[in-house]
């Protein structure tokens, strides 16, 4: 096939990659705005390449006017939680939208791979506009932990410089590395209670000292300055105490106080 006739045909799966990684990252936008925990982590998608997907056409016997329909990770996304317990989470946000559909998943974590591997796997069908007119596509979405993921990473690296003669002290090696890898999420969701606890408030932190500083700078322009230098090294103060109440208290009085000039500044 003509190398721009694969152009055609792959450009709604480079749209769909671009339109859903916008989509979860902006998941994570809406906790973090909400000062919540997100149990997404991270997001990365990206299209196969036309080699690969000629290699997997082969491999799996697939004509070429089948690859659409048989090849189902043309367009993949990858999204990477800290906890086991967010997965179940992922998977639950995408069976409320309406913008993607299921077809089939696979759950790698219940019954993990006999290589090792651990994810969960979801397949959706996703419609994408383009000038071409409506379509709809197949995008395989791989949901796992950071820990997962590191694994996945190193085994395919070494797959893919073994091919199909991984020897055998590495395979070993590559099967104690998952079972230290299950360990280590199990670990982690031992103490997620106390983690998670601690990055919310350090997140809601950081929210109430963002918006104090706007508040402060936005005073800058329209109120008397000794007065905003008070104000400023009354921040300071209680910003070394590190007493998030007193913090929040704060800034609730700065929101008053520049909503009076606010005010005055519209007549
Ligand atoms: P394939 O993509 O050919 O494997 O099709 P499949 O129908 O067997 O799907 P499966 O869910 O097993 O795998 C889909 C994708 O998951 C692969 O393309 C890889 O990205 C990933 N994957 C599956 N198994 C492994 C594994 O043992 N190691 C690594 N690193 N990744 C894997
Ligand atoms: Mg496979």
């Amino acid at each position: 096939m003509e190398i721009q006739l694969w152009r055609e045909i792959l450009d709604p799966y480079v749209l769909a990659v671009d339109e859903l990684t916008v989509k979860f990252r902006h998941i994570i936008e809406e906790y973090r705005k909400m000062g919540e925990y997100s149990p997404i982590e991270q997001v990365d998608g990206r299209v196969k390449t036309i080699s690969s997907i000629l290699e997997k056409a082969q491999k799996k016997q697939v004509d070429l006017d089948e690859i659409e329909e048989k090849i189902e990770d043309i367009a993949g996304i990858r999204i990477i939680c800290q906890f086991v317990e967010d997965i179940n989470r992922v998977v639950d946000i995408i069976k409320k939208r309406t913008d993607m559909y299921i077809k089939s998943e696979k759950d790698y974590i219940a019954n993990m791979k006999p290589s090792g591997y651990r994810s969960y796997h979801v397949i959706i069908y996703y419609t994408v506009q383009t000038l071409g007119g409506t379509k709809e596509i197949q995008v395989e979405i791989q949901i796992r932990t950071l820990a997962m993921n590191f694994w996945a990473t190193i085994e395919h690296s070494l797959q893919y410089k073994y091919k199909q003669n991984m020897p055998e002290h590495i395979q070993s090696r590559l099967t104690k590395a998952a079972d230290a890898i299950l360990c280590l999420d199990q670990e982690m969701s031992e103490v997620r209670d106390e983690i998670m606890d601690a990055q919310n408030s350090f997140k809601i932190k950081a929210k109430i000292v963002a918006d104090i500083l706007t508040n402060i700078q936005n005073l800058y322009k329209i109120a008397n300055k000794r007065d905003v230098m008070k104000i400023q090294d009354e921040f300071f103060e209680l910003y070394e105490t590190n007493d998030l109440e007193q913090l929040e208290r704060f800034a609730k009085e700065l929101d008053i106080i520049s909503e009076g000039y606010r005010a005055q500044s519209l007549w």
